[in-house]
């Protein structure tokens, strides 16, 4: 057996690579086209594994994909390939629009065209998983409850209304051509591997090289936090056990301001790695000019993938980020690899494209 997953180089993408074949050994295909976010690093523990299948394209190239798909025969596609950063879609919308949505659209061709063509056993067996943000459904007030599935979508952001646009599109595919699909919507992760243009890894690595710690606005937007391996398990669980053209929303049950998560980085690293001169990190906080637009609050009410599935997430936000510092401390090969830009240089050098 075998899954295709896309994006699979990225932060939560390759994250999920890694656990998968920590739990087993069906066989990943991972399509990627190592734009800035992606980093072969974060897979070099699976050099010269077999299981492990890495193609360097775009999941809009229809004719690759269709290959992809006819040669390796997954029985599930996982979709995590896409632009990510709200602040970068703020400068550059087209990238987003091109591959969220038209990036989105043709993966959805390239699947329905082979989907079409199965057997009558398989066809029904046969999954597409999107993987979406909660920044979908726009933004809440203090006292709002928390997203659930049934909010209506609000996009604020050209990132958050490119993913909307996509999950619209797999919902659509659903609906008129009936392609087994399920979505998924969670709240911010945070972890291992995580690029450092996001707010967890930029300030471990801001306040470990000394740098300015910015916070935007006020620092009082609150995000709900979510350990990527808990993550990895939900997807895994909804893949297994979802029904047919549902959405889950994932969430951490973690919902905290920024400033209070930035408090508390800096209060392990002083811990962890207290600093020669006495000084304390939270010394390097900086508030900076807020993102235009920015949302207020998000927050997952995550009860139906609890009551329908069973899952729940391990990780506390305490503990998560305890995790996630060490693991920063503890890599420093990883990190050097992407603050210096050495990274890239692993396109074409280690992988080829493999049909
Ligand atoms: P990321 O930016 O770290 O990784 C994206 C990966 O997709 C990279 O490896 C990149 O090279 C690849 N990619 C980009 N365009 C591609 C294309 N056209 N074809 C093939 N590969 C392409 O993103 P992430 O944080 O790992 O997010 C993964 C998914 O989860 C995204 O769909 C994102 O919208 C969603 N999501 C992320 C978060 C979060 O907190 N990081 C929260 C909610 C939802
Ligand atoms: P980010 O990690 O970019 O995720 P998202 O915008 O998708 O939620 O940002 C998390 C929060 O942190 C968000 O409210 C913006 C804020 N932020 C800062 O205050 N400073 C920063 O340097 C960054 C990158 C983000």
């Amino acid at each position: 057996m075998t899954i295709l997953v896309s994006g699979g180089a990225g932060f939560i993408g390759g994250n999920f690579v890694l656990d998968w074949l920590r739990q087993g050994d069906e066989r990943v295909i991972n399509l990627d086209k190592l734009t800035y976010a992606g980093n072969l690093d974060t897979l070099r523990g699976l050099n010269g594994d077999n299981r492990h299948v890495f193609v360097h394209g775009d999941i809009g190239d229809r004719g690759l994909v269709d290959t992809l798909l006819a040669t390796h025969q997954p029985r599930a596609v996982i979709n995590f390939a896409a632009e990510s950063h709200v602040d970068r879609s703020i400068h550059g919308p087209g990238d987003f629009i091109q591959t969220n949505v038209v990036g989105t659209f043709n993966l959805l061709e390239a699947v329905r065209g082979h989907w079409d063509g199965l057997p009558g056993d398989e066809k029904p067996a046969f999954r597409f998983l999107h993987v979406s943000t909660d920044e979908v459904y726009g933004t809440l007030s203090k006292d709002d409850a928390p997203f659930n599935e049934l909010n209506r979508y609000e996009p604020n952001s050209p990132y958050s209304a490119s993913k909307a646009a996509s999950d619209h599109l797999v919902r659509a595919w659903h609906h008129t051509y009936g392609l087994p699909v399920l979505t998924t919507n969670c709240s911010n992760n945070y972890g291992p591997y995580h690029f450092p243009e996001k707010l967890i890894p930029l300030v471990i690595l801001n306040a470990l090289s000394g740098k300015n710690l910015p916070i935007y606005g006020d620092g009082q937007q609150i995000r709900d936090w979510l350990y990527v391996r808990d993550h990895c398990s939900a997807i895994r669980r909804v893949l297994e056990a979802g029904r047919v053209g549902e959405t889950y929303n994932v969430g951490g049950w973690n919902e905290k301001p920024n400033l209070d998560v930035v408090h508390t980085i800096c209060a392990i690293l002083d811990e962890l790695r207290p600093k020669a001169d006495g000084t304390r990190y939270r010394d390097q906080i900086a508030f900076v000019k807020d993102r235009p637009g920015h949302d207020r609050r998000y927050a997952i009410d995550a009860r139906k993938l609890e009551r329908e599935l069973g899952w729940k997430p391990e990780e506390t936000f305490e503990t998560g980020i305890r995790k996630t510092i060490e693991w920063y401390l503890g890599n420093q090969d990883w990190v050097q690899n992407v603050t210096s830009g050495a990274y890239r240089e692993w396109v074409g050098k280690q992988y080829e494209v493999q049909l």
